[in-house]
């Protein structure tokens, strides 16, 4: 199977989460876009969807799926997002797609998180794909800085605005040993607006898409 059919399988094999008479949280991302086009299936089931970028916004849209506004909604019943790596303990790097900022929102109003990804994103430590961070524009070089102090090597993704008009820091070689110390860390350096660090609220259940089908961790 291709990457891109084991994103399929898992994509698809979220609809199992989704309650009817809900409200869905929808990530970002090529394995949650082939959850949208999921949940299209079932749009009559459900109430509606809060989504974490314009991208994943426009999608839901073009399927006729109502798309609320995450101040309208006290808490989402899951959250089916994919994650750039993510370990045992289902704590994830995400961000690569750069909507990790309202990936975290709209994680934190619910109440279970459904991460999806293909094998090749289960690592036992994280920090091979560079870590993500959402920084308002006049404090790139300082928070590069700072991030550099840490032991990373921050990159500017060039030519990339996030949806809220900040920019990206990618911080290279990074071995991620202390996950929660260094998302709090990070968190709290002035000018960071996120880390794409989801250790402090990880996953809840990670689907995982390998040749011999779905997994399921826990
Ligand atoms: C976007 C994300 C995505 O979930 C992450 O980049 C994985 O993307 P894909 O499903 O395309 O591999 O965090 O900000």
């Amino acid at each position: 199977m291709t990457q891109d059919e084991l994103k399929k399988a898992v994509g698809w094999s979220a609809l199992k989460f989704i309650k009817p008479d809900s409200y869905v949280g929808v990530g970002t991302g090529s394995t949650a876009s082939h959850f949208i086009d999921a949940l299209a299936t079932i749009k009559d089931q459900i109430k509606g969807t809060v989504s974490s970028s314009e991208a994943s916004t426009q999608k839901l849209k073009s399927y006729g799926i109502p798309v609320l506004d995450c101040n309208q909604v006290d808490s989402l019943d899951v959250y089916v997002d994919g994650a750039d790596e993510i370990n045992h303990h289902l704590q994830m790097i995400k961000g690569g797609g750069a909507a990790l900022t309202r990936e975290k929102i709209v994680s934190a109003i619910a109440k279970q998180f459904i991460c999806i990804v293909d094998e090749s994103k289960v690592v036992d430590v994280l920090g091979s794909f560079p870590l993500p961070v959402e920084v308002i524009p006049m404090a790139r070089s300082y928070v590069a800085r700072e991030l550099f102090k840490l032991g990373g090597k921050p990159i500017y993704r060039q030519g990339v605005v996030t949806d809220n008009g900040n920019v990206i820091l990618d911080v290279h070689d990074l071995i991620i040993a202390k996950p929660m110390e260094l998302e709090n860390k990070i968190n709290s350096i002035a000018g960071v607006v996120t880390v794409g660090l989801f250790a402090n609220k990880g996953a809840d259940i990670a689907l995982v898409g390998c040749s011999t089908g779905v997994k399921e961790l826990r």
